[in-house]
């Protein structure tokens, strides 16, 4: 397994947001997670990027309607604990999250976003060729690469968000809602583009509420509900599903 959670529990005090989840991913496989709002999808990228941790590291002391977070259980990258290790030494080795909403710096040009997501990478070469490959996957970037990303349409700021993950030079590419906000065309497009990253090889977890979308794409599955896992299974044994897909997915 590339990727293995292990009974992972997160709660804001007493407020239990997920609740012993575990699942697995191995090299080259394509997964999604689906559940409706609130099922704690986000939540449980965050955990496995290590943005919970520290988030609960930043808020001692700030949040005074929360006085704790709770984060519990086990994640194994590569077969090795990471559990401890800080987002950015995650990232360094390969696990990255392209965020819910996309969160470009908007007041940097497209260029400079893109850029930040090759902090990590020290050799200068090694961001060329990574910039070059994301400029021939959306040539849309290319084309505004000095225009403020504030200003970019919502599909064009949702493939930012992308490029910039893959500036990251992913071996997993965590991808929360991409399609959040898109029309359908444009949803058509953002998808396409994932499926050809993962065809570079790069093995993707997917959260997505567009749920025959997500089954198209992955070939297994996770139903998340009110932060448990309540079915796993392929594409198609999902599809076949019918109570499932009535309880938890408005299908
Ligand atoms: N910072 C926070 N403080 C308190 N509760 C939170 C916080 N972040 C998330 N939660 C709660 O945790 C639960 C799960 O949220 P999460 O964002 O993980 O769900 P989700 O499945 O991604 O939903 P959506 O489909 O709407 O994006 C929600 O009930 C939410 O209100
Ligand atoms: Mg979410």
């Amino acid at each position: 397994m590339l990727l293995e959670v292990k009974e992972i529990t997160v709660a804001y005090d007493t407020a239990l947001v997920l609740d012993g989840v575990s699942l697995g991913i191995d090299k080259g496989e394509f997964v999604s997670i689906v559940g409706a709002n609130g099922a704690g999808k986000t939540t449980l990228l965050r955990t496995i990027c290590g943005l919970m941790h520290w988030e609960k590291e930043m808020m001692r002391g700030m949040r005074k309607e929360i006085s704790n977070i709770i984060i519990e259980g086990d994640i194994f990258f590569n077969g090795e604990n990471i559990s401890k290790v800080p987002a950015a030494k995650r990232a360094e080795r390969g696990l990255i999250l392209c965020p819910e909403g996309g969160r470009p710096y908007r007041e940097l040009t497209v260029i400079d976003n893109l850029k930040t997501g090759a902090f990590l990478i020290k050799e200068k070469r090694k961001v060329r060729q990574l910039l070059e490959e994301v400029y021939g996957l959306f040539p849309v970037l290319k084309e505004r690469k000095r225009q403020t990303s504030g200003t970019l349409s919502g599909g064009e700021r949702t493939m930012l968000a992308i490029g910039r993950a893959l500036m990251s030079n992913p071996t997993i590419l965590l991808i929360d809602e991409p399609s959040l906000g898109l029309a359908p065309k444009l949803k058509g497009e953002v998808f396409k583009r994932i499926e050809a990253i993962f065809g570079t090889g790069i093995t993707v977890l997917l959260v997505e509420q567009d749920v025959n979308r997500a089954l198209n794409l992955a070939s297994r599955n996770y139903v998340l509900s009110q932060g448990r896992v309540v079915f796993e299974g392929t594409s198609d044994e999902l599809r076949g599903e019918e109570k499932i897909k009535k309880a938890y997915l408005g299908l």
